[in-house]
């Protein structure tokens, strides 16, 4: 999610709500948690793969990534499912979620009361979406507050059943619901988008695709939908040199904010008094000069080992930096790995002749217009 404008961005990290989400997240988002969602993300996108094998239309790409992983983080995180990827009707919920996102970046320039003065219409409708995504989200709450068998192992049960382990508070039920709003938002379109703009480069770019594709047929020689397991994502390294240059050339959280402790001078030239805010664009770090003379380019390579040992260490942070860095950064790259090895594996997308990548600011950054046309990989 675009740190530069999410609610708390760079806020206290000893704000009570946040430090106590925090502490009892933090074991659903290692590593090893990934393998417990891995059979949601691996059925969501095989969805979305019989759907683009299905559809002679140019299809729409960062919308259609968009229910991809809003569906995903709904299933592994909530056990629900919003039917997001049933194309025809994705459901008043994602369409209230979909509408407040470009709410919230309306807003952005504008103060509250000129919104509720001069923009009622707008307003009305955003109070509206929001009371109904409470009610959705309450109603998952306390479904499965009554649940009997209550063993999903997802992060619903988490939040419900853990305690702080210094305090020994749970979470309360507006906290948790502010939580599953929150990785819906956080965790749906950052994803979607990077998904989108590497399909955009695989697809423009035979002699990367075939790259990838070499590795995924070694893997999984046959036809068939392929049979990931979960360890096999992380041993796909040509496909994670994808993701990794997709993420550096653009991080779809664009920028994150800080705000100084003390007053203090950055490099020697930078004065910033206490409490001032700065602003860390990563589409500055992410085209620093130690990239090299060609750090506009897409270039997967640049993440060779021999390539990026060199590095100095803070020209790369797609997912932030510290505490407050991406708690879903394993879940993201699990899921877009599984997403693009499958579609490689079994589709060929054909590029728009006339698509020239048009990259916009909505809440994240996004290949405005892309689309591509897919049909059953020929082998
Ligand atoms: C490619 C995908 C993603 C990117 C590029 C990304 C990027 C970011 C960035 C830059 C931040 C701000 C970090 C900071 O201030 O240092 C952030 C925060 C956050 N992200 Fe992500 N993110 C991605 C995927 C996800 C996913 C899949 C989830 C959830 C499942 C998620 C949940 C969050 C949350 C909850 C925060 C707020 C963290 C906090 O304040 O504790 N993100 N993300």
């Amino acid at each position: 999610m675009p740190a530069t404008r999410r609610a708390g961005a760079g806020g206290n990290n000893s704000e009570p709500n946040w430090a106590k989400a925090h502490a009892v997240l933090a074991p659903a988002f290692t590593k090893s948690a990934m393998a417990d969602y891995h059979a949601a993300i691996t059925g969501t996108v095989r969805e979305l793969t019989d759907l683009w094998s299905t559809t002679p239309e140019w299809t729409d790409v960062p919308a259609t990534t968009n229910k991809l992983t809003f569906e995903i983080i709904a299933r592994a995180g909530f056990s629900h499912s919003f039917g997001s990827l049933a194309d025809s009707n994705s459901g008043s919920f994602v369409e209230a979620m979909v509408r407040e996102l470009a709410y919230a970046n309306r807003r952005t320039d504008v103060l509250p009361l000129f919104d509720k003065v001069f923009r009622r219409a707008d307003h009305a409708r955003h109070e509206a979406d929001l009371a109904h995504a409470h009610a959705v989200v309450d109603n998952i709450i306390e479904a499965r507050k009554h649940d009997s068998h209550r063993r999903y192992r997802d992060i619903l049960d988490l939040m419900l059943d853990s305690a702080d382990s210094e305090t020994g508070e749970r979470l309360d039920t507006v906290n948790i619901r502010n939580q599953i709003l929150t990785f819906l938002i956080a965790g749906s379109e950052t994803s979607a988008n990077t998904i989108a703009f590497a399909l955009h480069y695989l697809s423009t770019r035979p002699d990367i695709a075939a790259g990838v594709r070499a590795e995924l047929d070694e893997r999984w020689p046959t036809a068939e939908f392929p049979d990931i397991r979960y360890d096999d994502v992380a041993k796909l390294r040509s496909l994670r040199r994808v993701i990794d240059e997709t993420l550096r050339l653009w991080p779809t959280g664009p920028g994150y904010f800080r705000r100084a402790k003390r007053d203090t001078t950055l490099c020697g030239r930078y004065r910033f008094a206490q409490k001032d805010w700065v602003l860390v664009l990563l589409l500055g770090a992410h085209r620093d000069p130690a990239w090299g003379h060609d750090a506009d380019q897409f270039n997967p390579d640049r993440f060779l080992p021999d390539n990026i040992r060199g590095l100095p260490p803070r020209v790369y942070k797609p997912f932030g930096t510290g505490p407050r860095a991406c708690i879903g950064r394993q879940f993201a790259h699990h899921e877009i790995g599984v997403t693009l090895a499958a579609l490689l594996h079994q589709l060929d997308l054909e590029p728009d002749p006339a698509y020239d990548l048009d990259v916009r600011e909505t809440l994240t950054l996004k290949p405005a217009g892309l689309r591509l046309r897919a049909r059953r990989r020929r082998r």
